[in-house]
C-alpha cells in the first residue's frame, strides 16, 4: 500500500553536526513536528548510527571532524544496507563547489546555512515521502527474495546457491567493467533467477533419475515463469532479461528462446557462467562435486562446443585461479 497524502509523515531522522548549538536547533525543530531525532557529533558516529538505527533520513553537516559530510554521504551510498536512506547535506550559503561535490557523492538534497525552518521541513517531508515509497518497493523485493530462497531451500543440494551466485556474478560483472545498473541487476538476479521453479512440482524438481520429455519441458518453462513473476516490479527491468535468458546457449541450443551469440544479454551470459560453475562444484543427486580444476576443464569444453561466452569464461577462470573467487572456491572445496 502506498503512502496516502493525508497521513502525517513520520520517521526517524539522524542529525550529524559537530556544533552542539546546531544539533539542538535542528533537533528541537524536527521533534516539534513529531519526528524521532537521533543526534551525533562527528562523521564516524554518523556512519555507525546510519547502519545501526537505519534512520529514514540523514541530515549531514559538511564540516565535521574525522569523516566530513561528503565522506559520510559517500559511504552511506556505497553500503547496500544504507544506500536507500536519503541524505541532505548542510553547506555554507551558495557554496557552488560544495554542491557539486555533494552531487558527486550521491547527496539527495542540500540546505544552506543559516537553515531556513520552512525550507528544512519542506525538504525533509518531500524526501521522507519518497523514502516511504522506496520502503514499499523494498518490501515487494524482499517478498520475491524470500520466495526464491524458499524454493532453493526445498532442494538440500542447492543450499546457498543463490547467495553465492549473487555475490560472485557481481564480482565477475565488476571485473568485466559492467555498468552499475547491470551490477545491481546481477545481484538481484543471482537470488531470483530460478523463482519460476515455483511452477515445477517437487517430484520433478527433486527427481534423482532422468526426466521424461514432458518433465523436461516443464523445467524449461521456469525462466519464462520467473520473468512473469518479477515483471510488475519496475526496479527489476534490468533483471528480467537475465531471468529469461540464463539458460540460453551461444550456439542457439539453449532455452527458452534459442537466442544466439550477442543476442543473449551480457548480464545473462555472466550469470550463466557462474551458475554452471556452482552447479558443477557442488554435489547434486546425479553427480559428485567436481574439483575446481575439473569444473573449469568441463566448462572449457563447453565453451569450445559453443555454449558459453569465451571472453567472459576467460575472465572468470582468471578470477578463480587468482583465488579471488574464494566464495565459490570455498564452496567447491567444501563440496569435495
Ligand atoms: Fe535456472
Amino acid at each position: 500500500m502506498l503512502h496516502q497524502s493525508d497521513q502525517p509523515i513520520t520517521g526517524t531522522i539522524l542529525v550529524a553536526d559537530d556544533q552542539a548549538a546546531n544539533r539542538e536547533l535542528l533537533e528541537e525543530l524536527l521533534a516539534a513536528q513529531g519526528f524521532k531525532v537521533i543526534t551525533v557529533s562527528d562523521g564516524a558516529a554518523a556512519l555507525q548510527e546510519s547502519s545501526r538505527a537505519q534512520p529514514d533520513l540523514v541530515l549531514l553537516d559538511v564540516m565535521m571532524p574525522h569523516l566530513n559530510g561528503f565522506q559520510v554521504c559517500e559511504q552511506i551510498k556505497a553500503n547496500p544496507d544504507t544506500y536507500l536512506i536519503p541524505v541532505i547535506l548542510i553547506t555554507a550559503l551558495s557554496d557552488r563547489q560544495d554542491r557539486i561535490q555533494g552531487i558527486k557523492v550521491g547527496a539527495d538534497d542540500f540546505l544552506s546555512r543559516p537553515v531556513d525552518r520552512t525550507e528544512l521541513l519542506a525538504r525533509v517531508r518531500s524526501l521522507l515521502k519518497l523514502k516511504l515509497r522506496t520502503d514499499e518497493l523494498e518490501r515487494a523485493e524482499s517478498v520475491l527474495f524470500t520466495l526464491a530462497q524458499s524454493i532453493e531451500g526445498k532442494d538440500p543440494y542447492t543450499h546457498g546457491h543463490c547467495e553465492r551466485l549473487a555475490e560472485y556474478s557481481v564480482r565477475l560483472g565488476k571485473h568485466l567493467g559492467l555498468s552499475q545498473d547491470e551490477i545491481t541487476a546481477l545481484r538481484r538476479a543471482g537470488v531470483v533467477h530460478d523463482v519460476g521453479k515455483i511452477a515445477v512440482p517437487d517430484a520433478i524438481l527433486l527427481k534423482p533419475g532422468r526426466l521424461s520429455p514432458e518433465e523436461w519441458k516443464l523445467i524449461q518453462e521456469h525462466p519464462v515463469v520467473g520473468e512473469r513473476i518479477c515483471a510488475p516490479l519496475k526496479s527489476f527491468r534490468f533483471v528480467l532479461p537475465i531471468i529469461r535468458h540464463h539458460h540460453e546457449k551461444l550456439d542457439g541450443s539453449g532455452y527458452p528462446d534459442g537466442l544466439r551469440g550477442d543476442a543473449i544479454p551480457v548480464t545473462a551470459r555472466v550469470l550463466q557462467i557462474v551458475d554452471v560453475y556452482d552447479a558443477l562444484t557442488t554435489e547434486r543427486p546425479y553427480k559428485h562435486a567436481f574439483s575446481i580444476t575439473e569444473a573449469l576443464q568441463t566448462m572449457k569444453q563447453e565453451v569450445d562446443k559453443g555454449w558459453w561466452d569465451a571472453r567472459i569464461f576467460d575472465q572468470f577462470e582468471r578470477l578463480v585461479r587468482n583465488g579471488t573467487a574464494d566464495v565459490l572456491s570455498r564452496s567447491a572445496a567444501a563440496g569435495r
